[in-house]
């Protein structure tokens, strides 16, 4: 066996091996396999995939590249939720102190930026102190003292996916089922959950913008979930505007912290309660949705989950007075508002082309390890559906480089279209699917 021989097979889409699967993986973690012979392997799944027995043990390979979590002397159910990445998507962030406000257990790993989209890693880690890492020992600490502990992939948790991911954040083999559905699954399956909620993401600004490819990886994800005995409900949600109104990290967290004072965005305030009812569901704290959903909307308004989100930063080192007085983190130095060509109705969003922009801004990375800026970023004013007069301010850009502004602006150029008439909003929720 050969890493030569591996790649030429999958290049010829012929099927691989466990050995194979699990031999390259290794070797990979073991420096053995260098990065251009991973980055091969990883264009050659992306044109020719993966069967469903192959995805199944890409999964294993990541998942027993590192340690994992047993959670079982804790009572409750640990129930965990993962995003397919979007723009401005920063759900994670309120929905993990709501649920465990609420009595959910919530171990979460998550992932960084990764293409055009954010990542919870570094929009946690923007909030200054706060650790996305740890031992083991600390995460179990953590989740037995206040229910829930974000962390990210390490050199103990799913340390192959960590790897791998930062290689596709650079390579563009992001947007590729089998490849997608290994990332998730393993980290999820790491830490020692019995149900998961996943939204899959689906529009412009998402990795796979068709209804039926995301349909098609939300199965994937269902199956690969149920083959390791676990409960999972996948959501296929509009990824056609990016979520709430803030995009990049710092300006994220800011968002969050209005969402946890019951002040946030609508559609980011109802995507997240939802998602936070299916949890308690699968969770057995509740039955009705209905009421489910209404003991959200209580969490938020009374403080409860905010309470929560400040214990959790506390936990992970970050500084709480910065929340508690988020005006006295400064804004970036270079800032550029854009104002609408004309009168009328905004009726697209090239979310995509924001996604990128934010990038080009400096709020992800372009080469693998680069340092985020945790200022940069973008504010929409205007969402599909809004009415706009001609020179009004519809995006605001904000970078501490003046020429990554200049550039992002180049970029950002008729981002969304403007026509005469009003347009529906898109729908938020598209689907509920929990069997294959
Ligand atoms: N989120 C992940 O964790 N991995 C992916 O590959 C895509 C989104």
């Amino acid at each position: 066996m050969t890493p030569y021989e591996i790649i030429r097979r999958k290049r010829d889409n012929e099927t691989l091996s466990r050995k194979e699967i699990f031999y390259f993986v290794d070797e990979f973690m073991r420096g053995r396999i260098k990065d251009y012979q991973m980055s091969a392997f990883l264009m050659a799944v992306f044109y020719q995939g993966l069967n469903d027995e192959e995805t199944l043990l890409l999964t294993e390979a990541y998942l027993r590249s590192g340690k994992t979590i047993n959670l079982d002397h804790l009572a409750a159910r640990k129930i965990d939720k993962h995003s397919t990445g979007g723009v401005g998507d920063k759900v994670s962030i309120i929905l993990a102190p709501l649920a465990a406000s609420l009595g959910v257990l919530v171990p979460m790993i998550s992932g960084r930026g990764l293409g055009h989209t954010g990542g919870t890693l570094d929009k946690l880690e923007s909030i200054p102190g706060f650790k996305v890492t740890g031992s083991i020992q600390r995460f179990k600490k953590q989740m037995k003292e206040i229910g829930v502990a974000m962390y990210g992939q390490s050199e103990f948790l799913v340390p192959a996916d960590r790897k791998i991911y930062a290689l596709r954040d650079v390579t563009a083999t992001v947007d590729s089922i089998p490849l997608i559905t290994a990332s998730i699954m393993s980290k999820k399956l790491a830490a020692g959950i019995d149900g998961l909620v996943l939204d899959v993401k689906v529009g412009n600004g998402s990795f796979i913008p068709r209804m039926t490819r995301a349909e098609q990886l939300a199965r994937n994800l269902i199956r690969i979930g149920q083959a390791f005995g676990k409960k999972v409900t996948t959501y296929l949600t509009s990824m056609d505007q990016p979520l709430g109104n803030k995009i990049g990290n710092w300006l994220e967290i800011e968002e969050c912290l209005d969402c946890l004072k019951g002040e946030g965005p609508k559609d980011l305030v109802e995507l997240t309660v939802e998602l936070t009812t299916e949890m308690m569901i699968l969770a057995d704290l509740e039955k009705k949705r209905s009421v489910a959903k209404k003991k959200c909307f209580q969490a938020l308004n009374d403080g409860s989950a905010l309470k929560k989100f400040l214990e959790l930063v506390k936990f992970q080192g970050g500084n709480i007075e910065l929340l508690l007085h988020p005006e006295r983190v400064g804004t970036a130095s270079y800032s550029k508002k854009l104002t609408a060509a004309k009168d009328g109705f905004i009726s697209q969003i090239d979310t995509y082309r924001l996604g990128v922009g934010s990038v080009h801004l400096g709020a992800g990375r372009f080469h693998a390890g680069s340092k985020v800026d945790p200022q940069a970023g973008l504010i929409l004013y205007k969402k599909i559906g809004d009415p706009v007069k001609k020179g009004e301010v519809i995006l605001e850009l904000r970078s501490n480089k003046q020429a990554a502004l200049e550039e992002a602006e180049i970029q950002l150029d008729h981002f969304c279209k403007i026509q005469p008439t009003g347009v529906r909003t898109p729908e938020l929720v598209r689907k509920r699917l929990s069997q294959i």
